[in-house]
């Protein structure tokens, strides 16, 4: 895929743990509205491409650049200050706390109320939970709370790992819809085992295999693909 004017771009990305290399020459462009679907099977390198651009960890070379600028040597808050929001596959909200003190802590300013406010409206679920701690939430619960708590960091591309992850299938529509209205108005980044939904939220599609990217395109033509299947299984 070749945007104009990309909002965030990868080139030529190479990262990992320590000396284990994972991603190499992960090339990749989220547009400034919309959604792209990032797929692959377990252990494909999804979840580290998030880390590298949202700067958990370090490139080991290759070049992320949001909004045109370079984010290689930022550490993460910057990242997250500049608009880059993500929502990890795991430990994405703080159990101790409660509802209500989760999406405090994610409001950039400590009194953005409004803004608690529209969450409320996008997971109608959260606001009868506000003072329940957060470790007694459902998984689809938990789930909403934390993409919440990242949108209240006014996030202009918002990065999620697995959003449906052990989700109750009624609730996976819920969050499936909220994506898409979110991808009309701000960048969305999908990692998505749930193929039917990555591909109908996400415009580009993009199949990791073995750190690299293995296949992208448009998400029709991605979804027809007869190499997609043997990219996605075990
Ligand atoms: N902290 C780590 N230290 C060393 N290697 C790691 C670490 N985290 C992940 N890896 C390795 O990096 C590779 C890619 O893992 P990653 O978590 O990015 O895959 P994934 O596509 O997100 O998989 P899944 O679908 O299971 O979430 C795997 O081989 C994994 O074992
Ligand atoms: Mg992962």
């Amino acid at each position: 895929m070749i945007i104009a004017s990309p909002l965030l771009k990868t080139d030529a990305l190479c990262a990992g743990y320590g000396r284990s290399q994972v991603l190499s020459g992960v090339c990749l462009q989220a547009p400034r509205a919309g959604a792209i679907a990032i797929l692959g099977r377990n252990g494909a390198g999804k979840t580290t491409l998030l880390k590298t651009i949202a700067g958990e960890l370090v490139p080991m070379s290759g070049e992320i650049l949001f909004d045109e600028r370079r984010m290689n040597e930022q550490p993460a808050e910057v990242r997250a200050r500049s608009g880059i929001g993500y929502v990890p596959q795991e430990d994405a909200v703080f159990a101790g706390l409660s509802v209500r003190e989760n999406l405090q802590l994610g409001a950039t300013r400590q009194t953005d109320k409004s803004g608690i406010d529209e969450i409320l409206v996008v997971f109608p679920k959260l606001g009868a939970r506000l003072g329940q701690v957060a470790g007694t939430l459902s998984g689809g619960e938990r789930k909403m709370l934390a993409i919440g708590r990242a949108l209240l960091g006014r996030p202009r591309l918002l990065m999620l790992d697995e959003p449906t992850e052990g989700v109750w299938i009624g609730v996976i529509e819920e969050i499936a819809e909220q994506l898409e209205k979110l991808a009309a108005t701000m960048s969305v980044i999908l990692v998505e085992q749930h193929l039917a939904l990555a591909l109908r939220v996400a415009s580009h599609a993009y199949v990791m295999d073995r750190g690299r990217i293995a296949l992208h395109g448009p998400a029709q033509q991605v979804r027809d693909d007869p190499a997609l299947l043997r990219y996605l299984s075990p």
